[in-house]
């Protein structure tokens, strides 16, 4: 399965914050907002990955990542030339999806919980058709919303419904087979001009081919896409890593997955040996090396 981020949002919601960083770059309390994105992939031991950024972010996109050498993964870019919705990601990345399954994570939403490594596992390993996650919250009006019947199958999605019909939206992490290249290549857009992730879960659900999986509230999810979100997703962030463990390292998941040595890790970690985040990469080290 390949996966995609995208991440070329103009990031208006943010300005002037975004005006000269984009937001994918901005910090959610110790990294980069990418990070908890990348690492959520590599969590579901994606591995080729396609970063699809606004024009002109590319450089700061490759200063940050390069092509994910150091994080035994391969990273490559795309630009969206213009803001045409979030099911344009799978006419950008045609090629580089190829005949292969997809995941697309968008660039601004976070998720963490328990156990969800095995879970995204679980899926990737026995996938088909679509699958995409519900997760309740108390206002779901800004979101895909899905409606269930009694016997918790989807029976609707609604983009951004004034009148939801249920509280589990659907947040912005999915996986589709292949077909998604032609259901995006064959949609209109939206009223508000664009290609709708909401018409690509519709289409796999008329063809019975949706499969929606209950998030439940042990997991955290945010949308960081405002300066509320992103304060409160940092807070957040630094509350549960006080446990010790950080949330959203690409690094960990890399050296869990054995796509890097402990020598590449060294190297990353030599780099940031003043911040705590460069400390938790050099205890992971001494885990594996007392381990011996
Ligand atoms: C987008 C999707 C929406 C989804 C949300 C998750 O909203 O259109 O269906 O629930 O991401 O973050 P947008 O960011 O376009 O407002």
């Amino acid at each position: 399965m390949k996966g995609i981020i995208l991440a070329a949002g103009k990031g208006t919601r943010l300005y002037p914050i975004t005006k000269p960083v984009c937001k994918p770059l901005l910090p959610v309390y110790d990294k980069p907002l990418i990070y908890y994105s990348l690492s959520t992939l590599m969590r579901a031991n994606i591995r080729d990955i396609l970063i699809i950024h606004a024009p002109g972010d590319e450089d700061a996109f490759r200063h940050l990542l390069g092509d994910g050498g150091s994080l035994g993964v391969s990273i490559s870019y795309l630009a969206q030339q213009e803001q045409r919705g979030i099911a344009d990601a799978f006419i950008i990345g045609a090629d580089f999806i190829g005949d292969d399954s997809v995941c697309l994570m968008l660039g601004d939403n976070i998720f963490y919980g328990p156990l969800f490594r095995h879970r995204l596992r679980k899926i990737v390993k026995n996938f088909k058709d679509a699958v995409i996650f519900g997760y309740y919250v108390n206002d779901p009006r800004a979101f895909g919303v899905v409606e269930f019947d009694e016997a918790g199958r989807a029976l609707s999605i609604e983009e951004k419904p004034k009148h939801p019909k249920s509280n589990y939206i659907v947040p912005g992490l999915y996986f589709y087979d292949n077909r998604v290249i032609e259901i995006a290549k064959n949609l209109k857009p939206s009223a508000r001009g664009e290609l709708e992730i909401t018409s690509v879960n519709n289409a796999y659900l008329h063809a019975n081919a949706l499969h929606v999986e209950p998030l439940g509230n042990e997991y955290t999810w945010f949308d960081a896409g405002n300066a509320d979100s992103l304060y409160e997703a940092a807070g957040a962030i630094r509350t549960a890593q006080r446990s010790g463990k950080l949330i959203g390292c690409p690094e960990e998941q890399a050296l869990k997955n054995h796509w890097i040595t402990v020598d590449q890790l060294r190297e990353t970690a030599d780099e940031m040996e003043k911040t705590k985040y460069g400390q938790y990469l050099f205890g992971l080290i001494d885990e594996i090396e007392n381990d011996d």
